[in-house]
């Protein structure tokens, strides 16, 4: 049985987080796998590394989906990497070339224009549900992130519900590839992916910055970069790249 995205639709004028509330309607008991959480404000939204995500009321897309993924638990990259890779193809529906950077942000060359934050909810040992958390950002970015919108790229304002629309129109049409060839899957990811095969600066944790050239991502996901002539893996959150920009 594949999710209908959107199975359920709610919109809300404001909440703390469109995660928060999916998580609480499973806690309920009441959630219907696809259901769709979309808020025009949120007073808490939750960023990626447990930073906050701001948005001006109404401007911006903000939403989350409850799903209950049809993979196991080791294979959950799965859905980071769907969700990214028809980020992608969403965007560029809307004339916008958007590059994925690692792990599931949308950026149109040194600026971001969305992100992703995942949640997962374990029953034991398996994979219950899945919220996936997405920020947009159609007509306003935030000026100190060194951000960018679709308007900005664009010069056009969409409503976000339209955005919302075609991502969804997305989601729902390719679940063959969410749930079908893994290696299919992660090789379109790493076609998506942007700051690939050039020596950038990254910093892990607090050490000194150092120099890597991002190669790809192993089966779990983890960054595969060359440092120092040898191939290293990082997990997300073990470090952050340091772009002119950001
Ligand atoms: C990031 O890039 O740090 C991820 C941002 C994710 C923000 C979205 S907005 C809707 C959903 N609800 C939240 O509290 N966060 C996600």
């Amino acid at each position: 049985m594949m999710t209908k995205f959107g199975s359920v639709f709610i919109q809300l004028a404001s909440v703390d987080s469109t995660n928060n509330y999916a998580a609480n309607l499973i806690q309920q008991g009441s959630c219907q796998d696809g259901s769709v959480i979309m808020a025009d404000y949120q007073t808490m939204g939750k960023g990626q590394r447990g930073n906050s995500w701001q948005s001006v009321s109404a401007a911006n897309l903000m939403f989350s989906i409850a799903l209950r993924p049809k993979y196991q638990l080791e294979e959950q990259i799965r859905l980071s990497w769907y969700c990214a890779i028809i980020w992608q193809q969403c965007l560029f529906r809307f004339g916008i070339d958007a590059q994925i950077k690692w792990p599931n942000d949308l950026y149109v060359g040194e600026r971001k224009i969305g992100g992703v934050l995942i949640e997962q909810q374990l029953k034991g040992a398996t994979l219950d549900w899945s919220i996936l958390g997405c920020g947009i950002n159609v007509n306003e970015a935030p000026e100190r992130m060194q951000a960018t919108s679709i308007y900005q790229e664009t010069g056009q304002r969409f409503k976000p519900l339209t955005v919302l629309t075609e991502y969804l129109e997305l989601l729902n049409g390719q679940q063959n590839l969410l749930y079908g060839d893994f290696l299919k899957l992660k090789g379109l990811f790493e076609e998506g992916m942007g700051f690939r095969n050039q020596p950038l600066q990254f910093e892990k944790n607090d050490s000194q910055p150092f120099e890597g050239i991002i190669l790809g991502v192993n089966d779990q996901g983890q960054l595969q970069m060359i440092v120092n002539g040898t191939l290293q893996s990082f997990a997300n959150q073990e470090i952050r790249f340091l772009l002119p920009l950001t």
